[in-house]
């Protein structure tokens, strides 16, 4: 009996507990209720009677030097190791900058436009930025060899055996028109929103690629009061009822009659007109190239700058700013 306890006495004065995984160990042997000195609680019960209270004594001991050994090692190794153990557990850092992103200001204006069309009924369509010559010019009323081809500079990406160019980068959204019209049934009341492609010097005014919106309005009877209306709601909700707008006549080998819309830019350095859109009645010869029978069907046409919506919107001076993403300025959107 005596023996018994005083093993473990010397077994407990023996442990060197180095970490976590052999306290736990310690516990589990000597102190659960299924350990070592739970173990020696029978011995009482059978002892005589005048030693019980001695064993009981012992017992006492060796389990009393038990949870002993337990919470020294047990403090020693919380105490142990570097006092932070990660970055976030020093409370008196200062926070990590927050930056909140945002919608770039054409995400903003485009959408803008589309929630002003939705609301005129539009659905939304686009088409490929690789085109054929067919799409980009030739369904849009720009004959062969015709100077109006230069009125766009154009990329051009492929040329055919007969050295004639056959795939260009659009330089209009207008060649989308031309799909819809060949895919499905007037009435089509769409708008087709997408990235073009010029061939021009970059400067504060033009880049080699820009955004537009393209409008199709085809039905019986649609008439230029409808286009104006159009174009004036469009105005009156982008830059409030009191913005000041002209109509100008213009040309587009697509439309006739066609026409231009400017808006007043007030600006510090000189205000000034700022062109917007080009818009107009579908040529009754873009119809016929689409398949639509110009006896029945007419419609209009439109095709804006989002571009120049935003510089317009947001006071921007340079279409480069758009395009250059300098977190400087475009973190002042978010
Ligand atoms: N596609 C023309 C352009 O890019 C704009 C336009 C579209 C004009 C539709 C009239 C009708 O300049």
């Amino acid at each position: 009996m005596f023996e018994q306890i005083s093993a473990i006495k010397e077994s407990l004065q023996a442990q060197k507990i180095k970490n976590q995984a052999e306290l736990e160990q310690f516990r589990l042997t000597f102190l659960s209720k299924k350990g070592k000195i739970s173990e020696l609680m029978p011995l009482i019960g059978k002892a005589a009677n005048e030693e019980k209270r001695i064993i009981g004594q012992l017992i006492n001991d060796v389990k009393q030097l038990a949870q002993g050994i337990f919470e020294s090692a047990q403090t020693e190794l919380e105490n142990s190791g570097p006092i932070i153990k990660k970055a976030t557990d020093d409370l008196t850092l200062p926070v990590l900058p927050f930056n909140q992103g945002g919608l770039h200001p054409l995400s903003k204006v485009l959408d803008e436009i589309k929630a002003v069309f939705f609301r005129l009924g539009f659905s939304i369509a686009d088409g490929p930025e690789l085109e054929d010559d067919f799409h980009n010019f030739t369904a849009l009323n720009f004959p062969p060899e015709h100077p109006a081809r230069d009125m766009q500079d154009t990329f051009f990406v492929r040329k055919d055996e007969e050295g004639k160019s056959d795939l260009v980068m659009r330089t209009h959204t207008s060649p989308v028109q031309v799909r819809l019209m060949q895919s499905q049934k007037p009435p089509i009341r769409s708008i087709m929103p997408g990235r073009v492609y010029r061939n021009e010097s970059i400067t504060a005014k033009s880049y080699c690629l820009f955004n537009q919106v393209e409008g199709l309005y085809i039905d019986k009877n649609v008439t230029m009061a409808e286009l104006k209306e159009t174009l004036i709601v469009l105005a009156k909700m982008m830059y409030g009822a009191d913005v000041k707008y002209r109509l100008r006549p213009s040309f587009f080998p697509f439309t006739e009659p066609s026409m231009e819309m400017d808006v007043w830019w007030e600006r510090k350095d000189g205000s000034r007109w700022l062109e917007i859109l080009g818009a107009g009645m579908v040529d009754p010869n873009v119809l016929t190239a689409c398949g639509v029978n110009p006896d029945e069907y007419t419609g209009f046409a439109l095709g804006l700058g989002v571009d120049r919506m935003a510089m317009l919107r947001y006071g921007l001076n340079d279409i480069r700013d758009l395009y250059e993403n300098d977190v400087r300025l475009i973190s002042q959107f978010a």
